[in-house]
Parts: structure tokens; C-alpha cells; sequence
């Protein structure tokens, strides 16, 4: 079934657009931006960086990402920070900088680590004092397909420029203010070259922070999985009994299984992401209220952001509060372990009795959901340089 949406994805697929490059070129220099060499020596003392700059913006995507639904999602303010090349670079240099923390010990990359997604193998992470923050860490991977645009699993960030200087001021996390932030990177001379490549001049600002940030974590798009690879081969949205190319019997199964009970309005488009924040009656009562203790709503509490569930396999531990270990636990909870709580979402509930409806999964069920699962890891994307640590 050739649906008008694919139709328009195959267009736009087509690769008439300069920044269409081939996969091999995404981790290359794009070879428009060099450093002076002055400049790259400046540089080049403390940091790992190609002399031109990495590839950021021209990801030769495929037709899924291009066209409703996912491009439609795509929270990118193209107007106030478009992505670019050098904003990119300047956001890595920052998001892996420990000096962006008041003592030096902590930078972004401590909790959100790329071989896990961009997250944190730990229930809760460690801030610049040994203290732990509340939550458990999130996966940044495709954060920029989150069509409301908020930020946290309360979702207390508007926006993602918002969003990339809470960490830094937060007393658990980095505990600095913006004024010494300013300061400390004012008195380094690479980062007057990155600023000034990246914005025109080399005045080092707040704001100029959390673009560059905002840019960088944009940039981190997953879509090299498996399950891409099967999209793209079938050329179109798979009918809901049609296999995907490529998959195994399991794979299939649990694809459709997944489908049937997980995507719908919860874990939808072909990035499993969510389009609001929900209640999962994880809990009758919560300890932490989530959305409702940022709205002060009761009609809100308990309710929670889900991240893209690209590269799920490697984010244990799962949920806001990093509750379950293993995937097997998550699964278990939907299967039977649903709480009516008041604010339950609809698709968990029968909508007769307003009783849990809980999806009762067989075991073989549960083994398909983790195959299809499986499928969205993508380990180019976790190993990719362009994301990866630049200090020497
Ligand atoms: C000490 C650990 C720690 C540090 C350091 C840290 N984070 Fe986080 N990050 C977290 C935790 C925990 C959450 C979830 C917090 C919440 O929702 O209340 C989070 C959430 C986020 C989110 C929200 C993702 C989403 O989908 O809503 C973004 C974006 C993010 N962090 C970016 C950053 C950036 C940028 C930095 C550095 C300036 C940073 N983090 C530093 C632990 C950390």
C-alpha cells in the first residue's frame, strides 16, 4: 500500500539537496569551515578536533525521517538557532567540558554517556559533590523529534535552549551560576576561536551557551538501526501484517506485537516517541508527582515524559525514577503490574469499567517485543566520533 505520505518521503529521499551526502560522509570533515591555522593550533593544544568541521546538519536520512510523521515533530526553532557545523562543535566542546561545573569534576558527558544512548547506566547520577540527583537520566538520542518541545521528564523546560542551562546551575549537577560560567570560558582562549566560528564574534555569552548546546544535542540523530534498514528496504509503512525485509521471524512478530499494543498514541511514529507526557500507573500514589508537581494540577501527577525509544536496549535502568533493572521488568509491569491510579491513560484502562487493562502478554510475546527492540540499536550512532569526547 503506497500511502501519499511515503510518496512524498521517496521524493524527498531522492537526494537533489547539496546537503544529501552519502553515509560515509557523516563522519567527515564537511570541508566548508576551517579553522584558520592559527586558530587550529590554538585549539589543537587542548582539543581532538578535525580541521574542518563534522558533518552536523547533511545526514543522508532516510525517506521515513523526511516526511510526516517524523519530520512534522522535528523541534528545531530554524528561525532562533538553526543547526550548523560550527554551533555543533562549540555544543560537543561544551557537552564534554568537566569545567562547566563549578569544581571541574563534572561535565554533561557524566551522565550522559554515548555508549549508553546518551544516558546513564546508573539508577541515579553523581553530581560535582558525590550528591544524586533525583532522577534517572535521559537519552538524548532523536530529543530533537519531541513535537511539544519540553524538556525533563516533568517536562519543566519550554524549550531545549531553556533546558541546556538548568544542569549547569542545578546545586546537585554542576552547581555553577551563568556569571562565572561566562567568566571561566571567557578566560580560555580555544573556546574565543569556537565562539567566534560558530556566532560571528568571540563575545562568550549565556545564551551563545545554551544555542550551541541545544545545537549539538539536535544533532544527535539515531537512524541507522536495523530497524531503518528494513523500512527503507520495504519503501514504504509496513500494513499492519507485513513483514519488514531484512527482519527475522521474531523480529516481525514482535514488530507487530509492539504495534498493536505499544505504538498507537503512546510509542508512535517510527522513533517511539510520545507525543505528551502520560501516566503509566507505575504507582497509586507517587513520590514524585512528575508533571503534576510542576503545574501544581492534580490531573497531572504521575504523569511523565517518554524519550525516543531508539537505542531502548542500551538505557537501562527504565522509567524516571530508574525502577526497573532489565526490559524484561518493564514489560512485566505492563503486562501485570498496571496501578489504577486517577490519571491513568486511557489505552491502559478498559473503557467500559474503567478498570486496568493490562496487556497480558505471553512469554513469546515478551521475547518478540525485546527481538523488535533489539532492532532499534543503533551502534554508529553510539560510536560515531563526531559525538564523542574531544579533549585530549
Ligand atoms: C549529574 C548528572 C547530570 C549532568 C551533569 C547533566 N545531566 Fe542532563 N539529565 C540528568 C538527569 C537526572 C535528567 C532527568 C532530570 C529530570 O527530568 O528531572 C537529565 C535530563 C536531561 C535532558 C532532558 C532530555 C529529554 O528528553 O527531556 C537534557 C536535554 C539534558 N539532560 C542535557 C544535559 C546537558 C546539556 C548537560 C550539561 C550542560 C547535562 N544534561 C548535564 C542528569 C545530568
Amino acid at each position: 500500500m503506497r500511502t501519499p505520505r511515503f510518496i512524498a518521503a521517496t521524493l524527498a529521499a531522492t537526494c537533489l539537496l547539496p546537503a544529501c551526502k552519502k553515509d560515509s560522509d557523516n563522519a567527515t570533515p564537511s570541508g566548508n569551515t576551517s579553522f584558520s591555522k592559527t586558530d587550529y593550533e590554538i585549539i589543537s593544544t587542548t582539543l581532538n578536533l578535525p580541521e574542518s568541521a563534522f558533518n552536523y546538519t547533511g545526514f543522508n536520512l532516510p525517506a521515513h525521517f523526511l516526511a510526516p510523521p517524523v519530520a512534522s515533530t522535528d523541534n528545531t526553532p530554524v528561525n532562533t538557532n538553526p543547526i550548523t557545523n560550527d554551533g555543533a562543535t562549540l555544543g560537543r566542546v561544551l557537552f564534554y567540558d568537566k569545567g562547566l561545573s563549578i569544581n571541574n569534576t563534572i561535565a554533561c558527558a557524566s551522565c550522559h554517556k554515548q555508549a549508553n544512548s546518551f544516558t546513564d547506566p546508573s539508577q541515579f547520577s553523581k553530581g560535582f559533590l558525590d550528591g544524586l540527583t533525583d532522577r534517572n537520566s535521559m537519552s538524548l538520542a532523536n530529543a530533537r523529534y519531541y513535537v511539544n518541545g519540553k524538556f525533563f521528564w516533568d517536562e519543566r523546560a519550554v524549550t531545549l535552549e531553556d533546558q541546556t542551562l538548568m544542569p549547569i546551575q542545578h546545586a546537585v549537577e554542576m552547581g555553577m551560576t551563568l556569571d562565572s560560567l561566562e567568566k571561566k570560558l571567557s578566560s580560555k582562549d580555544y573556546y574565543k576561536v569556537l565562539f567566534k566560528k560558530a556566532f560571528s564574534d568571540d563575545k562568550i555569552t549565556r545564551d551563545r551557551v545554551s544555542k550551541a548546546l541545544a545545537q549539538f544535542i539536535r544533532a544527535m540523530v539515531s537512524y541507522q538501526s536495523k530497524y531503518d534498514d528494513g523500512l527503507t528496504a520495504l519503501g514504504h509503512a509496513p500494513a499492519p501484517n507485513e513483514d519488514l525485509p531484512g527482519f527475522t521471524q521474531l523480529e516481525n512478530q514482535g514488530l507487530r506485537v509492539f504495534t498493536a499494543n505499544c505504538a498507537g498514541p503512546c510509542h508512535n511514529t517510527e522513533l517511539q516517541t510520545m507525543p505528551v507526557a502520560r501516566n503509566n500507573g507505575l504507582d497509586l500514589v507517587y513520590a514524585d508527582n512528575g508533571v503534576g508537581k510542576i503545574t501544581g494540577r492534580t490531573i497531572d501527577n504521575g504523569k511523565f515524559k517518554s524519550p525516543s525509544l531508539r537505542n531502548v536496549m542500551l538505557t537501562a535502568p527504565y522509567m524516571h525514577d530508574g525502577r526497573f533493572q532489565t526490559i524484561e521488568q518493564v514489560l512485566e509491569h505492563y503486562s501485570t503490574g498496571i496501578k489504577n491510579h486517577p490519571n491513568l491513560d486511557n489505552r491502559l484502562k478498559d473503557p467500559v469499567t474503567g478498570e486496568v487493562r493490562p496487556l497480558n502478554l505471553t512469554q513469546q510475546q515478551k521475547n518478540a517485543i525485546v527481538a523488535f527492540l533489539n532492532t532499534l540499536t543503533d551502534t554508529k550512532f553510539t560510536t560515531d566520533v563526531k559525538y564523542s569526547n574531544p579533549f585530549k
